[in-house]
């Protein structure tokens, strides 16, 4: 058993997965990655390391699933309430303020490593409860997990996963079915869900509010500062970044301004 992942192999697989996700494996989590690399190798039929590293190399869509089976998704709805506070105290308010005189009256948000979607349908109804009349938002909410995005796009989550909605929003914004919850059309509309990996451009731009909580956390510093490098280019002029509540960009040479609010800390790209 020891040897099934030799450390000639660990190396090998941690530096493609590094190389194509940003996701970093250290020698504490080895042995993650070799119980991922069991279940890929069963699932191929395939006998060792060798032929599946062969098999990656010419089959985009199994390092597709490799990457998906090496990603941790956990996630909840309202997960760091402080942070939807200050989105409803600070900065929402504060982005109104600013595109108050322009003709189209909205915002566009991402949320970046969505994972199963709670995370973006908060956010989405978190701006329906709070935008004035006349306001409207989108939000792109992406993640490398097609697992993830296929739950998320579903938007069908069971009872032991709605904790932390409150009582009214799960009213308004959910349908009851079965053993679960069912977002409604109204809120599902207002995301749109889509495969991106945070080592490529998005090619979005103009963003108002960009949400990469909890995912960072997995990359090494090299390719955090590439993502945030890539999120200001995708920022607007006056623009919010929020990561994890365990995550910081102290000591990072980045452009982002730390603003500190009497809510939580999030990050600010001003060049206007
Ligand atoms: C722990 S979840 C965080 C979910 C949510 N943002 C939250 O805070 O609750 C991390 C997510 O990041 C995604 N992820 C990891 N590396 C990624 C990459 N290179 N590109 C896009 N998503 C990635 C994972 O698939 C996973 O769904």
């Amino acid at each position: 058993m020891a040897d099934f992942l030799s450390e000639a192999d660990f190396e090998l697989y941690r530096k493609l997965i590094y190389d194509e996700s940003g996701i970093h494996f250290s020698e504490t989590n080895r042995s993650i990655l070799e119980s991922r690399l069991r279940e890929r190798l069963r699932d191929k039929k395939l006998g060792t390391l060798q032929e599946y590293y062969a098999t990656l190399l010419k089959d985009k869509e199994e390092l597709k699933l490799l990457l998906d089976s090496v990603t941790t998704n956990l996630t909840r709805f309202f997960r760091n309430q402080a942070h939807f506070d200050a989105i409803e105290h600070f900065v929402v308010p504060e982005l109104i303020k600013l595109k108050q005189g322009s003709a189209e009256k909205k915002l566009r948000l991402w949320s970046a490593g969505c994972s199963t979607g709670e995370e973006p349908y908060t956010v989405a109804m978190l701006l329906k409860e709070i935008l004035p009349p006349g306001w409207t938002f989108e939000i792109v909410a992406s993640d490398i997990s097609l697992k993830s995005l296929m739950v998320g796009k579903e938007g069908f989550y069971n009872e032991n996963r709605i904790q932390g909605i409150p009582e009214d929003y799960l009213v308004k914004y959910f349908e009851k079915k079965g053993t679960g919850y069912q977002v409604k059309d109204d809120i599902k509309k207002l995301i749109r869900f889509d495969y991106h990996n945070l080592k490529n451009d998005s090619g979005q731009r103009g963003l108002d509010v960009v949400f990469c909580r909890n995912v960072l956390i997995y990359f090494d510093e090299a390719a955090q500062k590439a993502t945030i490098d890539r999120f200001y280019d995708a920022m607007s002029g006056h623009s919010f970044l929020f990561i994890g509540h365990s995550e910081s960009l102290f000591g990072m040479n980045t452009r982002f301004e730390f603003v500190k609010t009497e809510w939580a800390c999030f990050y600010k790209k001003q060049t206007s």
